[in-house]
């Protein structure tokens, strides 16, 4: 036998969204349990459908993506994302400056690899989505969390950000509208976090993915839009906004003073050449996907699914003592607290592992996107609302005779 052992890299690198709690309700319903599993962002699982426009554009384009193609993308796809963030205010932006990829998943691990030296800080909102930590992980870089403020409806805490600056901080990273929380950053929120990354020579990187998925009449800002002088890297994508994740479809928009953009865009080519080009199916819906935006607004508005799923949970969240919430803006996740006093509760994936045994319902707690008081878990509100509205009845349940002090924590 050798002393084999994998990376040393590997060992902070964590996804809670398909860790040991998933692995139990998948245990569950392969013993037939069936269980409501609401812990990854995936619509196309919960009877959402891709856009006609989306089916259209593959079917009648298929044949053009038969061979390998550019590597920084095909540049009709280009083309439309420079021309979308533009008409979002970008300035000084060409297809040049875009790259697409299998995902923000892939974009992003490549910006963090060709960024980040080891030993490198980059600043990443708790709570947060755990892409962004795992990859600083595994450039063996250092992730340094900030808070987003609950009582100030999830926004960063530009204090708590200011405060964890040291020569070592490379990047600030934002993630808006948030994921887990579902916050849009109002313009002046963004405003301060281009302060603070101006006045400490810091690369912004804004991960939007969610940009058009905003309700409320409210109107989405991109940090590269206000800030047109600063080093940003913009990443969006198809996955949510066109129910078409398995694609994978992501691209980044690398904006800024060319002192910056050149070298950056450089050295993400050498990366993307390695891996030959990105797939060329997704790419062929690109333009006609960014065309038609009126199959995700008619989802965020009332009478929509994604509108209305969030009102039932909220609706049925009310009548549960002891849980409290702010109201997502954006996105189709909500980050409720609970009153860890009432219910005794010292661990957050024992609670989440019970709530899972008792009621059949799978969320991942809060720790799973590093938020360090066992106090909060995330909702996917992607089922229809009759069946979110009965599986937070079925939690409200569970919680009038729950007390974890009597629970063995075993996870
Ligand atoms: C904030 C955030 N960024 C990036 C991603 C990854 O998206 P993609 O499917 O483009 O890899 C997700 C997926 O849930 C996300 O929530």
């Amino acid at each position: 036998m050798f002393d084999f052992r994998p990376s040393e890299r590997m060992e902070h690198v964590h996804s809670d969204i398909r860790g040991p709690i998933f692995v139990e309700a998948n245990r569950m319903s392969a013993a037939g349990i069936p269980v409501l599993k609401l812990n990854t962002g995936n619509p196309a699982t919960f009877g959402f459908g891709m856009p006609d426009s989306v089916r259209k554009a593959l079917l009648e384009n298929a044949d053009k993506a038969v061979g390998y193609c550019d590597l920084k993308g095909m540049p009709d796809a280009r083309r439309a994302i420079c021309n979308y963030h533009l008409k979002k205010g970008f300035k000084n932006i060409t297809p040049d400056n875009v790259f697409i990829g299998n995902g923000v998943s892939e974009i992003a691990s490549m910006v963090t690899t060709t960024l980040l030296n080891p030993g490198d800080e980059i600043l990443i909102p708790a709570p947060s989505y755990s892409l962004w930590t795992n990859l600083t992980y595994i450039a063996e870089a250092k992730p340094v969390l900030y808070i987003c403020d609950e009582q100030s409806d999830w926004y960063p805490d530009l204090e708590d950000i200011r405060s964890k600056i040291t020569p070592k901080t490379k990047a600030l990273l934002l993630i808006n509208p948030n994921n887990p929380t579902g916050a849009v950053y109002p313009r002046e929120v963004v405003e301060g976090l281009i302060k603070i990354a101006r006045d400490n020579k810091l690369v912004l990187l804004s991960d939007e993915i969610y940009d058009r998925l905003v309700m409320d009449d409210l109107v989405h800002e991109s940090t590269a839009a206000i800030a047109p002088d600063m080093p940003v890297i913009t990443f969006n994508g198809l996955s949510k906004s066109h129910i078409i994740c398995g694609f994978r479809c992501g691209w980044m928009v690398v904006s800024g003073p060319d002192w910056f953009t050149v070298p950056m865009l450089a050295a993400v080519q050498k990366m993307a050449a390695m891996r030959l080009c990105g797939n060329a199916l997704t790419q062929l819906v690109i333009p006609a996907a960014l065309e038609d935006d009126a199959s995700t607004r008619a989802m965020m508005v009332p009478g929509g699914r994604i509108y209305e799923q969030r009102e039932a949970t909220t609706k049925a969240l009310d009548k549960i003592p002891g849980i409290t919430y702010v109201k997502n803006r954006a996105a189709f996740y909500l980050f409720p607290k609970i009153d860890i006093k009432k219910y005794n509760i010292v661990s957050d994936r024992q609670f989440a592992m019970d709530v899972l045994h008792g009621t059949n319902v799978l969320f991942i707690p809060g720790s799973g996107f590093d938020w360090k008081t066992p106090d909060h878990f995330r909702l996917v509100m992607l089922p229809r609302p009759e069946e979110l509205t009965k599986a937070i009845e079925d939690i409200g349940k569970f919680l009038e005779t729950y007390d974890q002090s009597k629970v063995e924590i075993t996870i």
